[in-house]
Protein backbone atom coordinates (compact mmCIF):
# COMPACT_ATOMS: atom_id res chain seq x y z
CA UNK A 1 0.00 0.00 0.00
CA UNK A 2 3.01 2.14 -0.13
CA UNK A 3 1.78 3.30 -3.42
CA UNK A 4 -1.13 5.25 -1.88
CA UNK A 5 0.52 8.11 -0.51
CA UNK A 6 2.65 8.62 -3.48
CA UNK A 7 2.26 10.90 -6.43
CA UNK A 8 -1.36 10.26 -8.97
CA UNK A 9 0.79 8.67 -11.46
CA UNK A 10 1.40 6.47 -9.52
CA UNK A 11 -0.52 2.73 -9.81
CA UNK A 12 -2.62 1.18 -6.97
CA UNK A 13 -1.54 -2.41 -6.11
CA UNK A 14 -4.23 -4.97 -8.08
CA UNK A 15 -6.60 -6.57 -5.86
CA UNK A 16 -9.87 -7.31 -4.49
CA UNK A 17 -9.54 -5.93 -1.28
CA UNK A 18 -12.51 -8.02 0.46
CA UNK A 19 -14.48 -7.69 -1.96
CA UNK A 20 -13.86 -10.46 -4.80
CA UNK A 21 -16.92 -11.50 -7.14
CA UNK A 22 -15.57 -14.72 -7.86
CA UNK A 23 -15.10 -16.07 -4.04
CA UNK A 24 -17.62 -14.42 -1.99
CA UNK A 25 -21.41 -14.37 -3.00
CA UNK A 26 -21.55 -10.64 -2.67
CA UNK A 27 -25.63 -10.57 -2.13
CA UNK A 28 -26.84 -11.91 0.76
CA UNK A 29 -24.38 -9.70 2.87
CA UNK A 30 -22.13 -7.67 1.05
CA UNK A 31 -21.79 -4.19 3.26
CA UNK A 32 -19.08 -6.10 5.27
CA UNK A 33 -16.81 -6.84 2.03
CA UNK A 34 -17.77 -3.99 0.90
CA UNK A 35 -16.27 -1.29 3.66
CA UNK A 36 -13.35 -3.08 3.63
CA UNK A 37 -12.80 -2.38 0.05
CA UNK A 38 -13.55 1.36 0.89
CA UNK A 39 -11.25 1.28 3.72
CA UNK A 40 -8.39 -0.05 2.29
CA UNK A 41 -8.74 0.90 -1.43
CA UNK A 42 -10.92 3.38 -1.96
CA UNK A 43 -9.66 4.04 -5.82
CA UNK A 44 -8.85 0.31 -6.38
CA UNK A 45 -7.54 -1.25 -9.44
CA UNK A 46 -9.01 -5.04 -10.04
CA UNK A 47 -6.98 -7.88 -11.41
CA UNK A 48 -9.24 -7.50 -14.03
CA UNK A 49 -7.79 -4.04 -14.64
CA UNK A 50 -10.74 -2.59 -14.45
CA UNK A 51 -11.55 0.19 -11.43
CA UNK A 52 -13.81 0.67 -8.50
CA UNK A 53 -14.30 3.64 -6.97
CA UNK A 54 -16.41 3.06 -3.25
CA UNK A 55 -16.38 6.65 -1.56
CA UNK A 56 -19.19 8.78 -1.49
CA UNK A 57 -17.41 11.79 -3.26
CA UNK A 58 -15.79 10.27 -5.74
CA UNK A 59 -18.95 8.45 -7.06
CA UNK A 60 -20.65 11.48 -7.21
CA UNK A 61 -17.61 13.35 -8.60
CA UNK A 62 -17.54 10.62 -11.55
CA UNK A 63 -21.00 10.69 -12.15
CA UNK A 64 -22.40 14.19 -12.20
CA UNK A 65 -18.62 15.98 -12.65
CA UNK A 66 -16.16 13.82 -14.78
CA UNK A 67 -15.55 13.52 -18.47
CA UNK A 68 -17.34 10.29 -18.86
CA UNK A 69 -19.90 8.27 -20.98
CA UNK A 70 -21.07 4.79 -20.83
CA UNK A 71 -19.16 4.36 -23.88
CA UNK A 72 -15.08 4.44 -25.01
CA UNK A 73 -13.51 7.25 -27.10
CA UNK A 74 -14.12 5.41 -29.60
CA UNK A 75 -18.34 5.28 -29.48
CA UNK A 76 -18.03 1.25 -28.21
CA UNK A 77 -19.73 -0.20 -25.49
CA UNK A 78 -16.81 -1.94 -23.67
CA UNK A 79 -16.96 -5.89 -24.16
CA UNK A 80 -19.83 -5.47 -27.10
CA UNK A 81 -18.71 -5.21 -31.06
CA UNK A 82 -18.52 -2.14 -32.79
CA UNK A 83 -21.80 -3.41 -34.92
CA UNK A 84 -23.64 -4.49 -31.12
CA UNK A 85 -22.59 -1.16 -29.80
CA UNK A 86 -23.80 0.53 -33.29
CA UNK A 87 -27.55 -1.08 -33.18
CA UNK A 88 -27.70 -0.75 -29.31
CA UNK A 89 -30.55 2.77 -28.27
CA UNK A 90 -31.63 2.36 -25.26
CA UNK A 91 -30.44 5.08 -23.41
CA UNK A 92 -28.54 3.66 -20.57
CA UNK A 93 -26.04 2.75 -23.46
CA UNK A 94 -25.89 5.78 -24.96
CA UNK A 95 -24.05 8.66 -24.65
CA UNK A 96 -24.82 12.99 -25.90
CA UNK A 97 -26.18 14.57 -27.97
CA UNK A 98 -28.31 10.88 -28.66
CA UNK A 99 -29.32 10.12 -24.82
CA UNK A 100 -30.24 13.62 -24.06
CA UNK A 101 -32.47 13.56 -27.82
CA UNK A 102 -33.77 10.37 -26.95
CA UNK A 103 -34.35 10.81 -23.02
CA UNK A 104 -36.08 14.16 -23.34
CA UNK A 105 -38.63 12.14 -25.35
CA UNK A 106 -38.75 9.38 -22.99
CA UNK A 107 -39.54 12.22 -20.13
CA UNK A 108 -42.55 13.50 -22.16
CA UNK A 109 -44.19 9.95 -21.69
CA UNK A 110 -43.31 10.62 -17.96
CA UNK A 111 -45.60 13.05 -17.12
CA UNK A 112 -47.49 13.49 -13.81
CA UNK A 113 -50.71 12.55 -15.33
CA UNK A 114 -49.71 9.53 -16.47
CA UNK A 115 -47.95 8.66 -13.02
CA UNK A 116 -50.92 10.05 -11.30
CA UNK A 117 -53.25 7.53 -13.04
CA UNK A 118 -51.16 4.39 -12.13
CA UNK A 119 -51.65 4.44 -8.06
CA UNK A 120 -55.45 4.43 -8.45
CA UNK A 121 -54.79 1.42 -10.88
CA UNK A 122 -52.60 -0.65 -8.63
CA UNK A 123 -53.76 -0.22 -5.13
CA UNK A 124 -57.18 -2.12 -5.31
CA UNK A 125 -54.87 -4.40 -6.81
CA UNK A 126 -52.36 -4.76 -3.92
CA UNK A 127 -55.34 -4.84 -1.66
CA UNK A 128 -56.84 -7.78 -3.09
CA UNK A 129 -53.89 -9.65 -2.44
CA UNK A 130 -53.41 -8.51 1.02
CA UNK A 131 -56.57 -9.58 1.85
CA UNK A 132 -56.28 -12.80 0.20
CA UNK A 133 -53.03 -13.61 2.16
CA UNK A 134 -54.80 -12.36 5.28
CA UNK A 135 -56.18 -15.26 6.78
CA UNK A 136 -53.09 -17.28 5.76
CA UNK A 137 -50.93 -15.80 7.97
CA UNK A 138 -47.96 -16.47 5.92
CA UNK A 139 -46.77 -14.98 2.51
CA UNK A 140 -43.93 -15.39 0.15
CA UNK A 141 -42.54 -11.81 0.22
CA UNK A 142 -41.85 -11.65 -3.72
CA UNK A 143 -44.73 -13.47 -5.12
CA UNK A 144 -47.54 -12.01 -2.76
CA UNK A 145 -46.04 -8.46 -2.87
CA UNK A 146 -42.51 -7.65 -4.74
CA UNK A 147 -43.95 -8.34 -7.49
CA UNK A 148 -47.29 -7.83 -7.92
CA UNK A 149 -46.72 -3.83 -7.24
CA UNK A 150 -44.00 -3.32 -10.29
CA UNK A 151 -45.89 -6.16 -12.44
CA UNK A 152 -49.62 -4.20 -11.84
CA UNK A 153 -47.76 -0.55 -12.72
CA UNK A 154 -45.86 -2.73 -15.79
CA UNK A 155 -49.51 -3.22 -17.09
CA UNK A 156 -50.99 0.21 -16.41
CA UNK A 157 -47.94 2.27 -18.19
CA UNK A 158 -48.80 -0.09 -21.22
CA UNK A 159 -52.26 -0.10 -21.27
CA UNK A 160 -52.85 -3.56 -20.75
CA UNK A 161 -55.13 -5.64 -18.94
CA UNK A 162 -53.66 -6.88 -15.31
CA UNK A 163 -54.67 -10.10 -16.14
CA UNK A 164 -51.10 -10.41 -18.62
CA UNK A 165 -49.02 -9.18 -15.93
CA UNK A 166 -48.20 -12.75 -15.19
CA UNK A 167 -47.30 -13.55 -18.38
CA UNK A 168 -45.50 -10.44 -19.02
CA UNK A 169 -43.43 -10.19 -15.84
CA UNK A 170 -42.57 -13.42 -16.67
CA UNK A 171 -40.70 -13.05 -19.66
CA UNK A 172 -39.56 -9.66 -18.82
CA UNK A 173 -37.56 -10.99 -15.79
CA UNK A 174 -36.05 -14.15 -18.74
CA UNK A 175 -35.27 -10.84 -20.84
CA UNK A 176 -33.67 -9.43 -17.84
CA UNK A 177 -31.54 -12.49 -17.02
CA UNK A 178 -29.59 -11.96 -20.00
CA UNK A 179 -27.60 -9.29 -18.16
CA UNK A 180 -26.32 -12.15 -16.37
CA UNK A 181 -26.14 -15.03 -18.86
CA UNK A 182 -22.21 -15.71 -18.31
CA UNK A 183 -23.40 -16.54 -14.81
CA UNK A 184 -26.43 -18.19 -15.61
CA UNK A 185 -26.20 -20.32 -18.83
CA UNK A 186 -28.91 -23.08 -18.73
CA UNK A 187 -31.07 -20.22 -19.00
CA UNK A 188 -29.47 -18.82 -22.45
CA UNK A 189 -31.85 -20.49 -24.51
CA UNK A 190 -35.17 -19.68 -22.46
CA UNK A 191 -34.66 -16.33 -22.31
CA UNK A 192 -33.37 -15.64 -25.84
CA UNK A 193 -36.66 -17.21 -26.78
CA UNK A 194 -38.37 -14.41 -24.39
CA UNK A 195 -36.53 -11.30 -26.42
CA UNK A 196 -38.28 -12.32 -29.53
CA UNK A 197 -41.40 -12.75 -27.31
CA UNK A 198 -41.03 -9.54 -26.05
CA UNK A 199 -40.28 -8.14 -28.92
CA UNK A 200 -43.20 -9.05 -30.78
CA UNK A 201 -45.63 -8.36 -28.07
CA UNK A 202 -44.41 -5.30 -27.94
CA UNK A 203 -44.29 -4.42 -31.56
CA UNK A 204 -48.02 -5.58 -32.06
CA UNK A 205 -48.79 -3.01 -29.11
CA UNK A 206 -46.90 -0.41 -30.70
CA UNK A 207 -48.99 0.00 -33.64
CA UNK A 208 -52.19 -0.69 -31.71
CA UNK A 209 -51.38 2.56 -29.35
CA UNK A 210 -50.20 4.13 -32.74
CA UNK A 211 -53.20 3.85 -34.19
CA UNK A 212 -55.70 4.99 -30.85
CA UNK A 213 -53.41 6.50 -28.26
CA UNK A 214 -55.09 6.26 -25.04
CA UNK A 215 -53.33 8.04 -21.53
CA UNK A 216 -50.66 5.39 -20.79
CA UNK A 217 -47.10 5.81 -21.08
CA UNK A 218 -46.62 3.57 -23.95
CA UNK A 219 -49.21 6.13 -25.82
CA UNK A 220 -47.04 9.17 -24.61
CA UNK A 221 -44.46 7.19 -25.58
CA UNK A 222 -45.12 6.77 -29.41
CA UNK A 223 -46.75 10.26 -29.61
CA UNK A 224 -43.35 12.18 -28.10
CA UNK A 225 -42.49 15.23 -30.45
CA UNK A 226 -40.16 17.77 -29.88
CA UNK A 227 -39.65 20.30 -32.79
CA UNK A 228 -41.34 18.30 -34.63
CA UNK A 229 -38.68 15.11 -33.90
CA UNK A 230 -39.94 11.51 -32.34
CA UNK A 231 -38.83 7.91 -32.07
CA UNK A 232 -38.75 5.83 -34.77
CA UNK A 233 -39.89 2.27 -35.00
CA UNK A 234 -36.12 1.18 -33.57
CA UNK A 235 -35.90 3.74 -31.18
CA UNK A 236 -39.30 3.28 -29.65
CA UNK A 237 -39.32 -0.86 -29.40
CA UNK A 238 -35.88 -0.51 -28.01
CA UNK A 239 -37.01 2.16 -25.07
CA UNK A 240 -40.15 -0.07 -24.41
CA UNK A 241 -37.78 -3.16 -23.45
CA UNK A 242 -35.50 -0.90 -21.88
CA UNK A 243 -37.69 0.68 -19.39
CA UNK A 244 -39.94 -2.62 -18.81
CA UNK A 245 -36.48 -4.44 -18.08
CA UNK A 246 -34.77 -1.09 -16.01
CA UNK A 247 -37.84 -0.90 -13.93
CA UNK A 248 -39.50 -4.94 -12.87
CA UNK A 249 -36.76 -6.16 -11.44
CA UNK A 250 -35.12 -3.36 -9.74
CA UNK A 251 -38.32 -2.57 -7.99
CA UNK A 252 -39.25 -5.85 -7.18
CA UNK A 253 -35.59 -5.92 -5.60
CA UNK A 254 -36.47 -2.52 -3.74
CA UNK A 255 -39.41 -3.97 -2.16
CA UNK A 256 -38.35 -7.67 -1.16
CA UNK A 257 -35.13 -6.13 0.26
CA UNK A 258 -36.94 -3.60 1.97
CA UNK A 259 -39.35 -6.02 3.52
CA UNK A 260 -36.51 -8.01 4.73
CA UNK A 261 -35.04 -4.82 6.90
CA UNK A 262 -38.40 -4.23 8.31
CA UNK A 263 -38.07 -7.87 9.52
CA UNK A 264 -34.80 -7.31 11.12
CA UNK A 265 -35.91 -3.87 12.27
CA UNK A 266 -39.51 -4.81 13.81
CA UNK A 267 -39.39 -1.47 15.73
CA UNK A 268 -39.14 0.04 12.51
CA UNK A 269 -42.01 -2.02 11.14
CA UNK A 270 -44.27 -0.30 14.06
CA UNK A 271 -43.31 2.98 13.56
CA UNK A 272 -44.29 3.20 10.25
CA UNK A 273 -47.32 1.90 11.46
CA UNK A 274 -48.00 4.09 13.76
CA UNK A 275 -46.71 6.91 11.36
CA UNK A 276 -47.78 6.53 7.60
CA UNK A 277 -46.23 9.64 6.79
CA UNK A 278 -42.92 8.35 7.21
CA UNK A 279 -43.67 6.16 3.98
CA UNK A 280 -41.49 8.70 2.04
CA UNK A 281 -38.54 8.47 4.16
CA UNK A 282 -39.29 5.06 4.90
CA UNK A 283 -38.51 4.16 1.02
CA UNK A 284 -35.23 6.23 0.96
CA UNK A 285 -34.14 4.20 4.00
CA UNK A 286 -34.85 1.25 2.16
CA UNK A 287 -32.63 2.32 -1.02
CA UNK A 288 -29.61 3.23 0.56
CA UNK A 289 -29.63 0.23 3.47
CA UNK A 290 -30.28 -2.51 0.98
CA UNK A 291 -29.88 -1.59 -2.75
CA UNK A 292 -30.87 -3.88 -5.50
CA UNK A 293 -28.36 -2.22 -7.97
CA UNK A 294 -25.48 -1.92 -6.15
CA UNK A 295 -23.12 -0.92 -8.93
CA UNK A 296 -23.18 1.13 -12.13
CA UNK A 297 -20.15 2.35 -14.58
CA UNK A 298 -19.11 4.33 -16.45
CA UNK A 299 -15.89 4.90 -18.82
CA UNK A 300 -13.19 7.87 -18.57
CA UNK A 301 -12.95 10.03 -21.79
CA UNK A 302 -9.70 11.72 -19.98
CA UNK A 303 -6.79 10.93 -17.56
CA UNK A 304 -9.05 11.82 -14.14
CA UNK A 305 -7.49 11.78 -10.38
CA UNK A 306 -9.24 10.30 -7.95
CA UNK A 307 -7.76 10.01 -4.55
CA UNK A 308 -4.24 9.48 -4.83
CA UNK A 309 -4.21 7.86 -8.34
CA UNK A 310 -4.72 9.03 -11.55
CA UNK A 311 -7.32 6.58 -13.68
CA UNK A 312 -6.14 6.60 -17.73
CA UNK A 313 -8.77 7.72 -20.07
CA UNK A 314 -10.92 4.96 -21.75
CA UNK A 315 -10.57 2.79 -18.20
CA UNK A 316 -13.56 0.81 -17.02
CA UNK A 317 -14.97 2.67 -13.86
CA UNK A 318 -17.42 1.00 -11.59
CA UNK A 319 -19.38 3.47 -9.04
CA UNK A 320 -19.80 0.77 -5.95
CA UNK A 321 -23.38 2.53 -4.99
CA UNK A 322 -23.99 0.09 -1.99
CA UNK A 323 -20.70 0.88 -0.55
CA UNK A 324 -20.87 4.81 -0.67
CA UNK A 325 -24.62 4.41 0.49
CA UNK A 326 -22.72 3.40 4.02
CA UNK A 327 -19.74 5.80 3.47
CA UNK A 328 -19.28 7.00 7.22
CA UNK A 329 -18.46 10.29 6.32
CA UNK A 330 -21.81 11.12 4.56
CA UNK A 331 -24.14 9.20 6.59
CA UNK A 332 -23.91 8.90 11.01
CA UNK A 333 -24.34 5.59 11.68
CA UNK A 334 -24.49 4.39 8.31
CA UNK A 335 -25.06 0.65 9.62
CA UNK A 336 -28.37 1.74 11.44
CA UNK A 337 -31.75 1.50 9.55
CA UNK A 338 -33.62 4.71 10.36
CA UNK A 339 -36.96 5.18 8.68
CA UNK A 340 -36.54 8.74 8.94
CA UNK A 341 -33.04 9.82 8.29
CA UNK A 342 -32.84 12.50 6.92
CA UNK A 343 -29.36 13.31 5.13
CA UNK A 344 -27.44 12.84 2.44
CA UNK A 345 -29.32 11.50 -0.65
CA UNK A 346 -27.98 7.87 -0.88
CA UNK A 347 -26.97 6.71 -4.40
CA UNK A 348 -28.93 3.93 -5.24
CA UNK A 349 -30.58 5.36 -8.86
CA UNK A 350 -26.91 6.54 -9.54
CA UNK A 351 -26.40 10.00 -10.82
CA UNK A 352 -25.85 12.49 -13.32
CA UNK A 353 -27.19 12.29 -16.74
CA UNK A 354 -28.02 8.38 -16.27
CA UNK A 355 -29.95 9.44 -13.33
CA UNK A 356 -33.03 6.64 -12.76
CA UNK A 357 -35.54 7.83 -15.21
CA UNK A 358 -38.31 5.44 -13.48
CA UNK A 359 -37.31 6.83 -10.21
CA UNK A 360 -40.72 8.47 -9.06
CA UNK A 361 -42.50 5.16 -10.04
CA UNK A 362 -39.66 3.10 -8.10
CA UNK A 363 -40.74 5.34 -5.02
CA UNK A 364 -44.90 5.61 -5.35
CA UNK A 365 -44.71 1.20 -6.12
CA UNK A 366 -42.37 1.00 -3.02
CA UNK A 367 -44.59 3.73 -0.94
CA UNK A 368 -47.30 1.64 -1.64
CA UNK A 369 -46.29 -1.65 -0.85
CA UNK A 370 -44.77 -0.78 2.46
CA UNK A 371 -48.26 1.38 3.70
CA UNK A 372 -50.26 -1.70 2.80
CA UNK A 373 -48.12 -4.04 4.97
CA UNK A 374 -47.59 -1.89 7.78
CA UNK A 375 -51.12 -0.77 8.46
CA UNK A 376 -52.74 -4.34 8.07
CA UNK A 377 -49.78 -6.91 9.74
CA UNK A 378 -47.11 -7.04 12.13
CA UNK A 379 -44.91 -9.31 13.76
CA UNK A 380 -43.86 -9.87 10.48
CA UNK A 381 -40.38 -12.20 10.25
CA UNK A 382 -38.93 -13.16 7.36
CA UNK A 383 -37.16 -16.01 6.85
CA UNK A 384 -33.82 -15.13 5.34
CA UNK A 385 -32.52 -18.91 5.68
CA UNK A 386 -34.73 -19.67 2.81
CA UNK A 387 -34.07 -16.64 1.44
CA UNK A 388 -33.66 -17.61 -2.93
CA UNK A 389 -32.08 -15.42 -5.35
CA UNK A 390 -33.11 -14.86 -8.70
CA UNK A 391 -30.85 -15.62 -11.67
CA UNK A 392 -30.21 -11.75 -12.00
CA UNK A 393 -27.12 -9.32 -12.24
CA UNK A 394 -28.77 -7.31 -9.66
CA UNK A 395 -29.86 -7.91 -5.87
CA UNK A 396 -33.63 -9.49 -6.84
CA UNK A 397 -34.77 -12.61 -4.27
CA UNK A 398 -37.05 -14.77 -6.28
CA UNK A 399 -38.51 -16.12 -3.11
CA UNK A 400 -38.63 -15.07 1.00
CA UNK A 401 -40.97 -17.07 2.80
CA UNK A 402 -42.53 -15.13 5.84
CA UNK A 403 -45.02 -15.06 8.65
CA UNK A 404 -47.03 -12.26 9.95
CA UNK A 405 -50.06 -11.49 12.37
CA UNK A 406 -52.57 -9.51 11.62
CA UNK A 407 -52.56 -5.83 13.02
CA UNK A 408 -56.29 -5.29 14.73
C1 LIG B 1 -35.97 0.49 -7.16
C2 LIG B 1 -36.08 0.53 -8.44
C3 LIG B 1 -35.01 1.06 -9.33
C4 LIG B 1 -33.66 1.19 -9.12
C5 LIG B 1 -32.87 0.81 -7.86
C6 LIG B 1 -33.09 1.75 -10.32
C7 LIG B 1 -31.75 2.04 -10.49
C8 LIG B 1 -31.21 2.61 -11.60
C9 LIG B 1 -29.81 2.88 -11.79
C10 LIG B 1 -28.71 2.58 -10.78
C11 LIG B 1 -29.67 3.43 -13.01
C12 LIG B 1 -28.34 3.84 -13.67
C13 LIG B 1 -28.04 5.24 -13.28
C14 LIG B 1 -26.63 5.66 -13.59
O1 LIG B 1 -25.84 4.87 -14.16
O2 LIG B 1 -26.28 6.80 -13.24
C15 LIG B 1 -30.97 3.52 -13.60
C16 LIG B 1 -31.23 4.04 -14.85
C17 LIG B 1 -32.46 3.98 -15.44
N1 LIG B 1 -33.64 3.54 -14.88
FE1 LIG B 1 -33.89 2.86 -13.01
N2 LIG B 1 -34.09 1.94 -11.23
C18 LIG B 1 -35.28 1.54 -10.66
C19 LIG B 1 -36.52 1.57 -11.23
C20 LIG B 1 -36.79 2.02 -12.48
C21 LIG B 1 -38.11 2.07 -13.10
C22 LIG B 1 -39.41 1.68 -12.39
C23 LIG B 1 -37.94 2.53 -14.36
C24 LIG B 1 -38.96 2.77 -15.45
C25 LIG B 1 -40.05 2.14 -15.61
C26 LIG B 1 -36.53 2.81 -14.54
C27 LIG B 1 -35.96 3.30 -15.69
C28 LIG B 1 -34.63 3.65 -15.82
C29 LIG B 1 -34.08 4.20 -17.04
C30 LIG B 1 -34.84 4.48 -18.31
C31 LIG B 1 -32.72 4.41 -16.80
C32 LIG B 1 -31.69 4.97 -17.78
C33 LIG B 1 -31.67 6.48 -17.72
C34 LIG B 1 -30.64 7.09 -18.63
O3 LIG B 1 -29.74 6.39 -19.10
O4 LIG B 1 -30.75 8.30 -18.90
N3 LIG B 1 -35.86 2.48 -13.39
N4 LIG B 1 -31.91 3.02 -12.73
Amino acid sequence: MQEANNATSATPVPGWYGADPFATDLKPNPHGYYRELRERQPVNLTPMGEWRLSRYADIQRLLKHSDVGVRDTSGIIPGETAEDSAGSKFILRLDPPDHDRIRNLVNKAFTPRALDAIRPAIEPLVRGEMERIAGQGEMDVVADLALVVPAASMCAMLGVPFEDRHYLSELVSLVTYRLAISAYPHLREKSEAAIMELAGYLVTLLEERRRNPGDDILSQLVTAEEHGDKLDNDELLQQSIGLLVAGLETTIGLIANGMVCFSRYPEQFERLAANPALAATAVEECLRFEPSVPVTRRILWRDTPFGDYTIPANAVVYAILIGANRDPDMFTNPDTFDIARNEAKHCSFGGGIHFCLGSHLARMNAQIAFTEMASRFTDFVADESRREWAPSLFRIPGSIPATFRLRH
